[in-house]
């Protein structure tokens, strides 16, 4: 068994950025099971399924394999052979993860791929129900959260920065619905495990937050 750090929250609370930096001070291997959920939306989206159409999803979930590789450290995820990386974090490719993931069977589906990660390496993983579904005795929880402005913000200064235009209404209401839809479903909610650690990052900066779950770890 590795050790297990397991990292959930809302979209937007900056999972990803922190994890990626304690696995790096702490030689962790990070894992982005969103990814694998956008994985599958790709592959719903290339097949032309609607997201309503469950039995539809079902069986197109059924014929994707999506795996993981690690090349110098950074996770590529593969649909059915293909490195789909570049191609997972369009707000199409978003939505999409987020309206196919309440789905059991799409959640059965990454289970034991998740499962067998954390299994054979030292992982910091983040997502939605990793400290209370998957890895429900992982070394370290944390739920990592924000306010919905912070999130806005920052998300609004993100796309800004790459010279994208973008309306902060627009993602504040895109955000308030992401968080309705990931913490009310009935396979799986967000919801923080008992015995996490919660981190509010809203007022703190990047290297706070990372120093915060750094402690937490052996
Ligand atoms: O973290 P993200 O934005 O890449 O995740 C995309 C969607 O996938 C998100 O709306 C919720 C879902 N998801 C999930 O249900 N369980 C996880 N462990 C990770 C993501």
């Amino acid at each position: 068994m590795g050790y297990n750090v397991a990292i959930d929250g809302p979209a937007g609370a900056g999972k990803s950025t922190i994890a990626k930096l304690v696995a790096k001070e702490k030689g962790y291997i990070y894992v982005d099971t969103g990814a694998m959920y956008r994985a599958l939306a790709v592959h719903f989206l290339e097949k032309g399924i609607a997201a309503e159409d469950t039995a539809g999803i079902i069986a197109a979930a059924r014929e994707a394999e999506v795996s993981i590789r690690y090349e110098e450290g950074v996770q590529q995820v593969y649909l059915n052979g293909e490195n789909i990386s570049s191609r997972l974090r369009t707000e199409e490719v978003g939505n999409m993860a987020s309206m196919t993931s309440p789905i059991p069977e799409v959640r059965e589906r990454l289970l034991e791929l998740q499962r067998s990660l954390a299994r054979e390496r030292d992982v910091i993983m983040d997502g939605r129900d990793i400290g209370t579904n998957i890895l429900p005795d992982a070394d370290v929880k944390v739920y990592l959260t924000a306010s919905v402005e912070t999130r806005a913000k920052r998300r609004y200064d993100e796309l800004t920065e790459k010279g994208l235009a973008c309306d902060y209404e627009e993602i504040a209401k895109d955000i308030r619905e992401r968080d309705e839809r990931d913490m009310n479903r009935e396979t799986a909610p967000l919801r923080q495990a008992e015995d996490a650690v919660l981190v509010d990052s809203s007022d703190m900066t990047i290297p706070e937050v990372v120093e915060t779950i750094v402690r937490l770890c052996r």
